[in-house]
């Protein structure tokens, strides 16, 4: 089944760089700067994580591919939009992100500060688009969705609580972890459930799944930037504890943050229950976030 995951997880990646490729604007005209920066960072190597948890799940519920895969770029382009802001220098300042020079050191800052704002605007006007769905209540539901995920009760609010210093109370940090990365990661399953429109009976435990799914790939996140290795990862190492941040691995240790994240897996694949052999990939996905190494 792992082998079987990593290769799904490749699909999804191909052909949803491929669909974000037709759909992001060119690179052309006097604003080319910008655009070809937005290309550079959503169309870089990126693990595509959230688009394959967008695919599977609207497989599970049978959504049409092409709208799915609208679906997933939209949030793949905020995702990416999160990763340009986070690493300038007024915010984590990294210099290295898919073994790449980060958007602001292959471009400059104005131009990635604009790069992020512009991917925003565009994951917008992919769910708007009547293309995404039929019905106009389903996209404004989608659209509705992303910014409450987006915005200063998601990610946004996330970062801020990052920035500005969480300091040794691990309820806060997971506060501060589902905010940043889980409203995200939750998304990519509330897409699909919306643009499926007929389970709404078993929202409560996909929604459940997929929060306790958002705050373990955070403590995976922070694991590797403690352990990890920065070839495979493409990105720098040690950051968290230079720079004083809170997370679980730097309050509680590395070995302490294992064991909770190996009980918070058991927890969030149990809430899968009652999908049965459907959701067998998402209970296989947990297990590849866990064991990833990049
Ligand atoms: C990195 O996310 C930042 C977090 C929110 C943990 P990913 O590890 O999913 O980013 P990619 O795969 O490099 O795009
Ligand atoms: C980033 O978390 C979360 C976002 C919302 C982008 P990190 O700052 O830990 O992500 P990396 O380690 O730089 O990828
Ligand atoms: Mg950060
Ligand atoms: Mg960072
Ligand atoms: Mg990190």
């Amino acid at each position: 089944m792992a082998s079987e995951v990593e290769r799904r997880v490749a699909e999804a990646a191909d052909l949803v760089t491929v669909a974000l490729d037709e759909l992001l604007p060119r690179a052309d005209g006097p604003e080319a700067r910008l655009t070809e920066a937005m290309r550079y960072a959503a169309l870089g190597p990126g693990k595509r994580m959230r688009p394959y948890f967008v695919i599977e799940t609207g497989r599970m519920f049978e959504v049409d591919e092409r709208p799915l895969l609208r679906a997933a770029c939209a949030l793949e382009c905020v995702h990416a939009y999160s990763l340009i802001h986070d690493d300038l220098p007024s915010m984590d300042d990294d210099d290295l992100r898919h073994g790449r020079p980060t958007v602001h050191k292959a471009y400059d800052e104005a131009t990635a500060i604009l790069a992020g704002d512009a991917l925003q605007a565009s994951a917008f006007e992919i769910l708007a688009h009547p293309d995404t769905h039929p019905d106009p209540t389903v996209r404004s539901e989608m659209v509705l969705r992303l910014a409450a995920a987006s915005g200063a009760k998601g990610m946004c609010g996330g970062q801020m609580i990052d920035l500005l210093g969480v300091r040794d109370d691990l309820g806060a940090v997971a506060r501060m972890q589902r905010m940043k990365t889980g409203a995200l990661i939750a998304c990519a399953f509330e897409l699909p459930l919306i643009m499926a429109h007929s389970i709404e009976a078993r929202r409560p435990a996909l929604m459940a799944f997929a929060q306790d799914l958002g705050l373990a790939y955070q403590i995976v996140d922070d694991l590797l930037d403690a352990e990890g290795d920065p070839d495979l990862m493409g990105k720098r190492v040690g950051k968290d504890a230079a720079k004083g941040k809170a997370n679980y691995v730097t309050l509680l240790g590395a070995q302490a943050a294992r064991e909770r994240l190996n009980l918070l897996i058991e927890q969030t694949k149990s809430h899968l229950d009652p999908f049965g052999p459907p959701a067998d990939f998402l209970r296989a996905s947990v297990d590849f976030v866990l064991q990833r190494r990049n």
